[in-house]
């Protein structure tokens, strides 16, 4: 992908936003819809997978047909909400492989800790498609992205369903290799680090907890 930053603006992914976005909209209903954008917004993310040609048989004759290059996947998720995309994408590539990285605050430093690392083995061959839903100050993306690049991933991409220029700009300077998808680029962070308008707590939204 070329560009840093690409918004999807399709129809459907914006219209199952804008209830996800809605207050009274049900946990259930919130998942639902997540796991759907999800799968419109992979399919945006791998649209430039390189491509190769495998010799088959139609019923009719042989033909060159085109296939995926065979880069091999890691979907990594980012706990907890990065769980709620994982789903859709994992059944539009039900083949890749899975990793998840948790990371919490530490309220003295701001700073974000590691509590787990768990990836599939051979990143640097791979592409990794790190998802979160919530790409907000852009702290913990980028502190992930970095222990991604440590495990040896070279080729990186970030899938979120909300974005804040703010985390942008941050991921921006500290991961200008790394290209973004989102369903749509919020206005700003207000004084809690919090998208606005967004959609509130994604992980509260999606797990039904408060
Ligand atoms: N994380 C969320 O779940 N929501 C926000 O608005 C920001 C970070």
């Amino acid at each position: 992908m070329t560009e840093h930053l690409t918004i999807v603006r399709h129809p459907l992914v914006q219209h199952k936003l804008s209830i996800m976005r809605e207050k009274h909209t049900s946990t259930a209903s919130f998942r639902q819809l997540l796991r759907e954008i999800s799968q419109l917004l992979a399919y945006e993310i791998t649209r430039e997978l390189p491509m190769t040609t495998r010799t088959i048989d139609t019923p009719m004759e042989p033909m060159e047909a085109p296939v995926l290059a065979g880069k091999k996947l890691a979907l990594i998720s980012i706990l907890r909400a990065g769980n709620g995309l994982l789903d859709g994408v994992l059944e539009l590539i039900p083949s890749a492989r899975v990793g998840f990285v948790g990371l919490y605050r530490d309220e003295e430093t701001l700073q974000p800790v590691q509590y787990y690392f768990k990836v599939p083995d051979s990143l640097e061959d791979r592409l990794v498609i790190a998802v979160d839903p919530m790409l907000a100050t852009g702290n913990s993306s980028a502190a992930a992205v970095d222990l991604l690049k440590q495990a040896g991933a070279t080729d990186i991409r970030f899938l979120c369903l909300l974005a804040a220029p703010e985390g942008v700009e941050r991921m921006r300077e500290a991961h200008p290799d790394v290209p973004i998808v989102t369903a749509a680029l919020d206005e700003r962070l207000n004084e809690k680090g919090y998208i606005v308008p967004g959609l509130g707590d994604a992980g509260d939204r999606m797990f039904g907890t408060k």
